[in-house]
């Protein structure tokens, strides 16, 4: 198989991913309730996570990193507890339902939400952020990188114009954790969610947030902490103030060794790898006739964007495609809806979908040109069809 669907979950990663996960299952206890080796190992292992992951987002104390099983459950954390009746919330039409269904339930509770348009490229329109804004405003949550067509939003600006104006502001790195450099002080981020299984290599069943000092977040759930048993109500501190029941100490020792190998490999050069191979795919396919690219790079040479090209062969359906990239040439890709209902409308793909290729460090040019090859013959046959109609 060609797998080019990481931005689904990266299948390809290291082996000392696997390796740790397998490890930590024989050897490792329940953390924080034990005084033996198995728990104190298990409890020494998660800190040693919470701390490289928050380092790798400019975030110093470990203790302000809580784990979820994705990051789903980190923005549905975030955006309950931030945004409630009669706040104002501002968002993006490049968002994934992660984002914007618990807004939309906010929304239901009470909340006012406003979603910024963008274009048919589906770039954020960033003057409309002004204009947006409310006196009873309290925060933006938005996606650093389109899942669909891996645009990228200029969260450096968006997270300047919240500290400005005094507002919260919620990231959701699903894409590009891993593969971009974040810090939460410099990109001005009080809400940083991840998820294990993208660009961070780890396994799925991982993700998290880094929360900035002194902004205080309510769990989803209450329940066992380890510490402080006799109390009602949850322990106000951090991390247990939004971790209930054991954390997922296996997968979180497979993230631990994933990160361990990105800080070795360097993001710089992760990135780098992935843009090459996104650009030779988009040079392949950009002219082949009846394929439509969507997003940044189909109007411009956009350099700095996640490492995605969502297309569509004439009209099929984007579905078909993908089986018979699956099924003919044995290439994984993401066909249909992708959780990005807004971001379809802009792109005027609501009924068709589209096809998305995602790359990954561990790809190679070879790979890439069968691709091309295998939607370059697809729209032949799509434009042969369409002639004896
Ligand atoms: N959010 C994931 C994707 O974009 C599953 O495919």
């Amino acid at each position: 198989m060609i797998y080019m669907d990481s931005a689904a979950t990266s299948l390809l990663r290291p082996p000392e991913v696997i390796q740790a996960v397998c490890e930590a299952m024989q050897r490792l206890g329940n953390p924080g309730r034990g005084a033996y080796d198995a728990s104190l190992e298990a409890a020494r292992t998660v800190y040693q996570a919470r701390k490289e992951i928050g380092g790798l987002f400019g975030m110093d104390d470990p203790s302000r990193v809580a784990f979820t099983a994705n990051v789903t459950e980190a923005l549905n954390l975030a955006i309950g507890s931030l945004f409630g009746p009669g706040s104002h919330v501002i968002t993006t039409c490049l968002e994934h339902n992660s984002v914007l269904r618990p807004l939309y339930r906010q929304e239901r509770r009470g909340a006012l939400l406003t979603i910024l348009p963008c274009d048919q490229a589906g770039r954020l329109r960033y003057e409309e952020l002004e204009r947006a804004l409310r006196p009873e405003t309290k925060g933006v949550v938005c996606t650093h990188a389109s899942n669909l067509t891996g645009n990228l939003v200029d969260i450096r600006s968006i997270g300047t114009f919240c500290r400005e104006h005094g507002l919260v502001f919620v990231l959701d790195a699903a894409q590009t954790a891993g593969v971009f450099p974040l810090d939460m002080e410099r990109d001005c981020i009080d809400v940083l969610c991840f998820t294990g299984h993208k660009g961070l290599l780890g396994p799925q069943g991982t993700g998290g947030l880094c929360v900035r000092k002194g902004l205080e977040l309510d769990g989803l759930c209450t329940g066992g902490s380890g510490v402080q048993s006799y109390r009602k109500e949850q322990p106000p501190g951090m991390p247990e103030r939004l971790e209930a029941g054991t954390v997922n100490v296996h997968g979180i020792a497979g993230l631990l060794a994933a990160v361990r190998w990105l800080e070795r490999t360097g993001i710089s050069r992760i990135h780098r790898r992935e843009t090459e191979l996104m650009r030779r795919f988009w040079q392949g396919v950009r002219l082949v006739e009846g394929v439509s690219v969507y997003g940044d790079v189909a109007v411009t040479p956009a350099e700095n964007r996640a490492a995605v090209i969502a297309l569509n062969i004439g009209d099929l359906p984007s579905g078909q495609v993908c089986d018979e990239l699956a099924q003919e040439y044995g290439i994984a890709v993401r066909g249909g809806a992708h959780c990005a209902p807004l971001m379809h409308q802009a792109l005027g793909t609501v009924e068709q979908g589209a096809v998305r290729f995602s790359f990954s460090y561990f790809n190679t040019e070879e790979e890439v040109d069968l691709a091309v090859r295998a939607v370059k013959e697809l729209a032949k046959a799509a434009g042969s069809v369409q002639e004896n109609v």
